[in-house]
């Protein structure tokens, strides 16, 4: 048979296709562009050298925000777990969430700077300790204040994102043995319930639980948030109950809601703290505890509480409350990294953990390292194929000078990966306003808003009118590069 070298041409580009293709499938489907990505990578770098800062452009669906946390911006609690650790003066700078910024009675005033600022979307908290100030006692004062709040944002035209639990609950619960306590399954369930009858309607969107891992390491390895443990067999007995809360919860919500036939696609997920960690060489010696520590300090917990599944050190590969599918977002909380060095302290898993030689960092010191977030959404986006909310991300910086820039590079790495084929969906910048930064206070100021603490007057930064363009626009062009960059 003779072709012509049309045809000849049509065949060999066919074959190619075919030989290439389950590769180009792939490549779509994961995102992994191999060469093209590295490619793109040389030519970013390249113009980042020359200062050059391409335009970039978000969807027009995606969702923009700020998060927060009840205790670390309501003020006037005498009841969860916080309030206790100030009143035994842990605090580094010595402020108190008694008052934080307020919120209680001027979230109104604050959420006029959200519909300033143009936000889609706002992750807030509850706090358990107001909603249930007794066992077996709920407050629908609280409760309708909370509901207040809502109808606030959503009067504004923006989606609220409830977190249930973020590092705070009830003293009478704490001193019930709290979290180690497996009764804290039922507590957890009944507040829930209470909560999602009486706001389920108005809100379709919930984050059970904030960081398990962050509260579980600082309060119950290291000690020095509450409870102040240093105890290792405390952490997974914490591990455990928080993932069949979390499983419990998650079940629930989706029950609740369909019951009561409340409005809109339910979303229940969990804010996941992560991190890089890279070993300082490359040697064995420190990728194999960077590996361990990346295992037990994220993958372990968040493999569980998405699928079920108890492995070692939590179980032996068993499903305590069944195999399923317990979230219908990846929540990704993104601030930094640790490079990991070898030592023979077995009781830090023979990793130290350092901060990069030379590299750009925050006020309190973490360093800024934006293509980490491409790194981790892509890692965990193929363990779960669901779509992520950056739920968190965010700089301390008091002087305003790095935070605009650090929205740019973060949100740059976001288009990677949207153009990557991977569904990041919403991004929620931490916080809207400075606020009680836990062990330090009022110090650390991560907010698009200063907040003036003696006053409580909120001042915009510089940061906070980029974001606010950012929010309208769903996008960074070369006029606001050159406002705000540079
Ligand atoms: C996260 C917490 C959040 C805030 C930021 C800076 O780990 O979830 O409450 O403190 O860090």
């Amino acid at each position: 048979m003779i072709f012509d070298p049309f045809e000849q041409l049509i065949f060999c580009l066919g074959s190619l296709f075919i030989y290439l293709r389950k590769y180009i499938y792939k490549e779509i489907c994961f995102g992994n562009l191999g060469h093209i990505s590295a490619l793109i990578k040389t030519w970013e770098h390249k113009s980042e050298k020359r200062g050059i800062m391409e335009e970039l452009k978000l969807p027009k669906d995606f969702l923009l925000g700020t998060a927060g946390a009840a205790v670390q911006i309501e003020g006037g609690d005498r009841n969860n777990t916080w309030y206790r650790w100030c009143e035994q003066g842990h605090i580094r700078d010595g402020s108190h969430c008694i008052s934080a910024n307020d919120h209680w009675n001027r979230y109104r005033e604050d959420i006029l700077f959200m519909k300033e600022l143009h936000q889609d979307t706002c992750r807030m908290g509850i706090e358990w300790s107001r909603i249930q100030p007794e066992p077996g006692r709920f407050d629908p004062d609280a409760l309708s204040h909370y509901r207040d709040v809502v109808h606030e944002l959503t009067k504004n035209n923006i989606k609220p994102l409830i977190t249930l639990h973020h590092f705070s609950h009830p003293l009478w619960l704490e001193d019930l043995g709290g979290w180690e306590n497996p009764a804290v399954v039922g507590y957890f369930k009944n507040y829930t319930q209470y909560v999602v009858e009486n706001l389920g309607d108005q809100v379709s969107d919930w984050i059970t639980i904030n960081e398990p891992n962050v509260f579980t390491t600082y309060g119950y390895l290291y000690g020095t948030w509450p409870p102040g443990k240093k105890d290792i067999g405390a952490v997974f007995r914490v591990y455990r109950n928080m993932i069949k809360a979390h499983i419990e919860a998650y079940k629930l919500i989706h029950e609740i809601r369909g019951r009561m036939h409340f409005p809109g696609k339910t979303m229940v997920g969990v804010a996941h703290h992560l991190r890089v960690f890279d070993p300082e060489r490359n040697r064995l010696a420190d990728k194999i505890p960077a590996k361990l520590i990346q295992y037990l300090f994220q993958d372990l917990v968040v493999q569980a509480m998405a699928t079920g599944k108890f492995k070692f050190p939590l179980g032996f590969g068993e499903y305590p409350l069944g195999k399923g599918v317990f979230q219908d977002f990846f929540g990704v909380n993104y601030y930094s990294r640790d490079m990991v060095r070898f030592t023979f302290n077995p009781g830090a898993v023979f990793g130290e953990l350092k901060v990069k030689a030379n590299s750009p960092v925050n006020d309190l010191g973490w360093e800024i390292y934006p293509e980490g977030l491409y790194r981790l959404c892509k890692y965990y986006y193929r363990k779960f194929l669901i779509p992520v909310f950056i739920t968190e991300n965010g700089i301390c910086d008091s002087n305003d000078t790095l935070r605009s820039k650090y929205i740019y590079d973060h949100l740059q790495q976001v288009t990677r990966l949207i153009n990557a084929g991977i569904p990041v969906r919403r991004y929620y910048y931490w916080t809207l306003i400075d606020n009680f930064e836990w062990l330090e206070g009022e110090s650390a100021r991560f907010g698009l808003v200063h907040n003036d603490y003696r006053t409580q007057q909120r001042t915009i930064r510089p940061s906070g009118r980029f974001y606010g363009e950012i929010c309208t626009l769903k996008e960074i062009h070369k006029a606001m590069i050159a406002k705000y960059l540079s």
